[in-house]
């Protein structure tokens, strides 16, 4: 298959639905072969499937990004299905809606229960590192790319979600240093901080009511949400060829709202 991914094999967390799951369709498009991963077994098979109608090539792996041994599973995936890995995309996490439905509470430091401050840093965070930690001794010829998602969460403080902000900006770090000291081996690290993205993790949340669509709309600067396509098309840019001379970078895909 031609495209700007040919010949390259990218594991995709959290694909079954969303930003995950736009990009491993558009990845598939330009010609990847995907391994799709998400906590629930019934998504995994619907991306896999959607991908293979479309003529694409993938793979699905059902499993916890926060466990080890799942992580590994997932990861040994690209290599017995498709003998290769290229590229790491961490996309999973939780927060807002998906936070809420496991009964998670997004609180302020003083109100966030010890508990709830884990399991958002075991998914969000630790997840990442998993999946760097496994994946990067994975890599063909030890070379590839990792595209990791905080968000502009990250960027700003929050008054009422301080482990998300926390995880996501302790996503943003771990980039740098993932770029600083596998860069000579030929591994690419960056951060996509996606804005306010029209998906199931805000819909009942942020996005509730046209009300509340308008007026994150008109406080931004191009004027409208943003979509998975946004996101997936930067991630497609960071993943191919085109950004080579690009890693260690925290880049917001926000329609402005952090200029
Ligand atoms: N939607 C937004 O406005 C927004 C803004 C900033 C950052 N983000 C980030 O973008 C990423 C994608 O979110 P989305 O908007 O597509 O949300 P989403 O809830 O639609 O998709 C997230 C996916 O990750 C999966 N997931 C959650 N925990 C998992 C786990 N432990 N193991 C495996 N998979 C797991 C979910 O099942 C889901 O399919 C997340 O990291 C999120 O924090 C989203």
């Amino acid at each position: 298959m031609s495209g700007q991914l040919a010949g390259r094999v990218a594991v995709i967390t959290g694909s079954g639905r969303g930003q995950g799951l736009v990009a491993a369709q558009l990845f598939a498009r330009e010609g990847a072969k995907i391994i799709v991963n998400d906590l629930d077994q019934e998504s995994v098979t619907k991306a896999v499937d959607s991908i293979i109608a479309a003529g694409g090539e993938a793979a699905g792996v059902a499993g916890d990004v926060a466990n080890a041994d799942d992580v590994q599973r997932v990861l040994a995936a690209a290599k017995e299905k498709f003998g290769r890995l290229d590229i790491i995309y961490n996309n999973a996490g939780i927060g807002f809606s998906a936070t809420e439905r496991m009964g998670i509470k997004m609180d302020d430091t003083v109100n966030c229960t010890v508990e709830d401050w884990q399991r958002i840093l075991d998914i969000n965070l630790t997840g990442v590192f998993l999946f760097c930690k496994f994946g990067i001794p994975l890599l063909h010829d030890g070379r590839g790319v990792i595209i990791n998602t905080a968000s502009i969460a990250a960027l700003k403080g929050a008054r009422n979600a301080h482990a998300y902000t926390a995880t996501k900006g302790g996503v943003v770090a771990l980039t740098r240093s993932l770029a600083v000291t596998y860069g000579q081996q030929g591994v690419r690290a960056n951060t996509i901080c996606p804005g306010v993205i029209d998906t199931e993790m805000i819909q009942s949340v942020l996005l509730s009511s046209n009300a509340t669509r308008d007026a994150i709309a008109s406080g931004t600067p191009v004027g409208r949400i943003g979509t998975p396509r946004d996101i997936a098309e930067l991630a497609l840019f960071l993943a191919s060829d085109a950004s080579s001379f690009i890693t260690g970078q925290t880049i917001a895909c926000d329609g402005g709202a952090t200029a």
